[in-house]
């Protein structure tokens, strides 16, 4: 019988790495639940749409809830956890905190999708349609969902702070970070896009339209009337300052004329690696539906959990 120690050696390296890509990412695809919940796409879709019609910002926010659960720990749906006297999760984050949106749309999702299949479709394949489906219904592009993720049992506060960029991040740190998680520089450019849509909080883009140079004078003056240099620091504004709630290619537009609202949005634009891409988005809105899809998919594939790794929770605030 051959040692475990002379198989490997006899393994080709290409095969290996084969394995591990097709048995990582191979469990999951669009239609595992087919059989075993075939309404959940649409009660996903109509639970997004009548939180959309309610408010229309609350697409934006499912979207960057995707987002943030799956740069940390994977998309696992870790940040959907509550903070318990024996557990901390990740929603006291600084980056979750006081700023993540969109836990009760997530909750009214999942016990209707309870009701329909019990105990069988995780917390973080809906995060993952509803973040879809929000892009889809505010005019965006929309893509086939992977599907076959499993909850976790577990969240990190600690990689919520280290893991998530800041706004006040450099175009290196935002390539870097994003290169962590194996998602290219163009990935980053592409999903940045996504601040097409939603509000950001004014002591978050204070430095911004107070200390930055490439800003135009009229969008920094703008932003400062309901962004005082100190104090009402939770305002909202805007992160698009053209069509707030469609999503469309003018986050680009903005950046071109210099009007992005965060700094990091701004690095996208301000003579680096990225300005040609923008500059191209900033023109040919169908190339850059297309790369989000693509992009999204790629964000949707970091390190889920699969197979009989995680459980399904039944309540997507508690571990079972
Ligand atoms: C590239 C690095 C990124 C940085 C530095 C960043 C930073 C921020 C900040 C500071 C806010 C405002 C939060 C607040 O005011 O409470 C925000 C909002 C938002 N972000 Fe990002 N973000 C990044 C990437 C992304 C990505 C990849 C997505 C999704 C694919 C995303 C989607 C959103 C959305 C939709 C909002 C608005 C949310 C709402 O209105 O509730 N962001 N982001
Ligand atoms: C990135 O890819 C490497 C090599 O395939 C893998 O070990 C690592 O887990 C991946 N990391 C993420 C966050 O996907
Ligand atoms: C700044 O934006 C305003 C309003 O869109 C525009 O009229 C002006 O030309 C811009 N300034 C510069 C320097 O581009
Ligand atoms: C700032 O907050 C104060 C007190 O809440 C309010 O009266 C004032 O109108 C706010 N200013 C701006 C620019 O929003």
């Amino acid at each position: 019988m051959l040692s475990m120690a002379s198989m490997s050696d006899r393994i080709p390296t290409f095969l290996v790495l084969f394995l591990l890509f097709c048995c990582v990412q191979g469990q999951m695809n669009q239609n595992f639940y087919q059989k075993s919940c075939p309404n959940l796409q649409t009660i996903v879709r109509s639970v997004v749409s009548q939180a959309i019609a309610t408010e229309a910002r609350m697409g934006a926010s499912l979207l960057r809830l995707f987002f943030h659960d799956c740069f940390v720990q994977g998309c696992d749906a870790s940040i959907l956890l509550d903070d318990t006297q024996t557990f901390t999760g990740e929603k006291t984050a600084f980056p979750n905190v006081n700023s993540v949106r969109g836990y009760e749309v997530i909750d009214a999702i999942k016990s209707q999708v309870e009701a329909s299949c019990q105990a069988t479709v995780s917390c973080a394949d809906i995060v993952a349609l509803a973040a879809r489906d929000s892009v889809n219904l505010l005019g965006g592009p929309t893509w086939n969902v992977a599907l076959g993720r499993r909850d976790a049992r577990t969240a990190s506060l600690s990689q919520a702070n280290s893991d998530l960029p800041g706004p006040g991040s450099s175009l290196s740190t935002l390539i870097s970070m994003f290169n962590a998680k194996n998602l290219s520089a163009q990935d980053m450019t592409v999903l940045s896009g996504a601040h097409t849509i939603g509000q950001g909080q004014c002591f978050l883009f204070r430095d911004r339209i107070y200390n930055d140079v490439n800003i135009n004078a009229s969008f920094a003056a703008l932003r400062q009337q309901t962004c005082p240099i100190s104090g009402n620091d939770s305002n909202l504004a805007p992160i698009d300052v053209q069509s707030p709630v469609t999503f469309d290619n003018a986050y680009y537009v903005n950046l071109v004329n210099q009007k992005g609202m965060f700094h990091s949005d701004q690095e996208l634009f301000n003579g680096g690696s990225q300005d040609s891409l923008v500059q191209q988005y900033s023109t040919d809105s169908a190339a850059f539906f297309t790369a989000f899809a693509k992009s999204m998919v790629r964000l949707g594939g970091i390190t889920p959990l699969t197979g009989k790794s995680g459980e399904i929770r039944l309540n997507c605030r508690t571990v079972n």
